[in-house]
């Protein structure tokens, strides 16, 4: 399922943050939008997320971010990031599945035990990415990004973070979309390789959260050495 489009078109595009009330997608919207990307935040409650968009416009000063209901953002944008905790996303998937079909989707949950998240714990489908894409199907085009990189990270004033993405799916021409994207806001981030290669991604958020556990710090994440930067 390889999409034709091109890095040249990567730009100017509308992100669809789904959850983006919470403190993931919070933090990647201050982020995207910071950037100057056209953020839709969404929330199950759209006067929800039209409160979150106000406070975000007042935060960085600007016009730019809306909110709507998440099925509403997702209709509105180019590209749809998940921003929802994986064992919640069924009854989200379910609402989201027309509005997405010939899209880009980034799926940021990883494959985590609820009860211990400190713990991997891998899905059916081999990631929770593979998940979403089983469950979308091959028009929708999903990738996993951003499972390393912690809210606080993102939150930084800095304009460049010293945490690498890891990029991973099944369709080249998208993965190498959402990395100009992600380099757009100031984080390196890598292509990865394919769907089935989400898996270790995913799992090494386990590993993270472990090191924050045990050294009592917030936003472990990875730099990757020996490539081009
Ligand atoms: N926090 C991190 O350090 C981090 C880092 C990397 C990736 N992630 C991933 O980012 C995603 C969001 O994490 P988060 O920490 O931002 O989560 P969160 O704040 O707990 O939830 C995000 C949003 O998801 C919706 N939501 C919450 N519980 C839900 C449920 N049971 N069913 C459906 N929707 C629900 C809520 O939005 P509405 O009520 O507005 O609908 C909420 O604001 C997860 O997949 C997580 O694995 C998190």
């Amino acid at each position: 399922m390889e999409s034709n489009e091109t890095n040249e078109q990567s730009h100017n595009r509308t992100i669809a943050l789904i959850g983006g009330t919470g403190k993931e997608g919070n933090a990647l919207a201050f982020r995207f939008a910071k950037a100057g990307v056209r953020v839709l935040i969404g929330s199950r409650d759209a006067i929800k997320a039209l409160n979150a968009a106000t406070e975000m416009n007042a935060r960085i000063d600007t016009s730019s971010v809306e909110g709507y209901s998440n099925r509403d953002a997702a209709t509105k944008a180019d590209i749809v990031l998940l921003s929802v905790p994986f064992d919640g996303m069924k009854p989200i998937l379910e609402d989201l599945r027309d509005a997405v079909q010939g899209k880009i989707v980034i799926n940021i949950a990883s494959s985590l035990d609820p009860e211990r998240k400190s713990r991997a714990k891998i899905p059916a489908a081999g990631s929770t990415t593979a998940e979403v894409q089983q469950f979308f199907g091959d028009s929708a085009k999903v990738v996993a990004a951003f499972q390393n990189i912690s809210p606080e990270k993102l939150e930084s004033v800095e304009e460049k973070i010293d945490c690498d993405v890891l990029v991973c799916g099944g369709d080249k021409a998208s993965r190498e979309i959402v990395i100009d994207l992600i380099r757009k806001i100031g984080i390196d981030a890598f292509d990865a390789g394919v769907l089935a290669n989400a898996v270790a991604v995913e799992a090494l958020t386990a590993v993270l959260i472990a090191v924050n556990l045990k050294y009592k710090i917030k936003g472990a994440g990875i730099r990757l050495v020996g490539v081009p930067r």
